[in-house]
């Protein structure tokens, strides 16, 4: 009688609890019903207190009767809350699902400036011939922008540069200067990685200047190698090689005019042979020529300020005027507008952000 009475009891039990899982519907409800089944003061456990006052066969049916009663209780648990953590990731995806298909909106938003486009294409370009991008502060010591580079403090460059000095100069500090080339950077990367080097340093510079060709902000990429017999040869192949990349021209011809910097030595200014078409550029055929850079073999000296010895290699530099370049190859008239921020300006000037320039996919396109 009693067996059966217990029986019957177990099965209501079995019932109430599998029936309040299977209704379940969040995590918080499911740990309560397990409190109160089968945790320590839950149900099935005052159930099994019980079995002490039984006697000994009454125990041996109902015992395992319980034991399994709890060992399913525990599985359907485990299984609903397993369910609803499944549950709960579908509805997460369902709700964060993103289709990255969709097209991008180019040009509405904002456009890649000029300035930002050509130092792109020419990093593109130096990188495949083997170039790093290096990088320097734009206020700078005295010694970096200028004693390093062979130009003692009585020579005329300082005056010709037309210099900003900073204002605070600290005690005890070599005097600051806002940049007024990219050329410190030559130091700086000899002096950080040593011979042999391959590095190109595209940034701002500043020169107290201003007028339609001249902004006293202005960008400059400069460009570094030093290596065993490196001589004028390799950078004109060099410069050559880049000029055609960069005009996205057959061909490019250069002319070496003998030149000054008190950085190189020898040093040439280099102008590309042009003309102009109904005021548009064509490089590489006419009777004009333009200049476009400043470049020459490495002083002795300033591979020794960049901790080279000038006996075992040499070096061949050169910097070139971003700015200008982007001028004439994307036919913009006037440099001030630059720095404008006109929205105008940029909306018909600008690139598409998405189209990062590539050697094999094309420049500009
Ligand atoms: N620093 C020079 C300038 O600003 C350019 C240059 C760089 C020339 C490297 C020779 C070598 O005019």
């Amino acid at each position: 009688m009693r067996d059966e009475f217990e029986g019957s009891a177990m099965d209501d039990l079995r019932q109430k609890y599998l029936g309040l899982i299977a209704e379940t519907a969040d995590e918080a409800t499911l740990e309560d019903l397990r409190v109160r089944a089968v945790g320590k003061k839950g149900e099935i456990s005052l159930k099994m207190r019980e079995l002490g006052k039984m006697t000994p066969e009454e125990r041996q049916v109902a015992g395992p009767a319980l034991n399994a009663l709890k060992d399913e209780i525990n599985a359907a648990l485990a299984a609903r809350k397993a369910s609803l953590a499944d549950a709960a990731l579908e509805a997460r995806l369902k709700d964060e699902w993103l289709d990255v298909t969709l097209p991008g909106r180019p040009r509405r938003q904002g456009t890649i400036h000029p300035v930002s486009q050509v130092m792109e294409e020419i990093t593109a370009i130096f990188a495949d011939m083997g170039f790093s991008v290096a990088e320097g502060p734009q206020i700078e010591s005295d010694w970096f922008n200028f004693d390093a580079l062979n130009i003692p403090p009585e020579h005329p460059t300082r005056t010709e540069m037309d210099t900003f000095y900073m204002a605070n100069q600290r005690e005890g500090e070599p005097p600051h200067v806002l940049r007024t080339h990219t050329s410190p950077v030559q130091i700086r990367s000899m002096q950080a990685q040593g011979a042999p080097l391959r590095v190109i340093a595209p940034g701002r510079v500043y020169r107290s200047d201003y007028d339609q060709t001249h902004t006293p902000m202005f960008h400059q990429l400069e460009g570094l190698a030093v290596d065993r017999d490196l001589s004028m040869a390799n950078l004109k192949w060099c410069l050559e090689e880049f000029v055609r990349a960069f005009f996205e021209v057959e061909k490019a011809e250069l002319r070496f005019r003998a030149s000054h910097f008190p950085f190189t030595e020898p040093s040439a200014e280099v102008d590309l042979r042009c003309s102009w078409v109904d005021g548009q550029l064509k490089v590489g055929e006419g009777d004009d020529w333009m200049e476009i850079l400043g470049s020459g073999m490495v002083h002795p000296k300033v591979l020794e300020a960049g901790n080279i010895d000038p006996k075992e290699w040499q070096g061949f530099a050169f910097g070139i005027g971003i700015d200008r370049i982007a001028m004439l190859k994307y036919g913009i008239p006037d440099l001030r507008a630059f720095f404008d921020s006109d929205l105008r300006w940029l909306r018909h000037y600008g690139f598409a952000g998405l189209d990062v320039p590539t050697l094999h996919r094309g420049l500009s396109r």
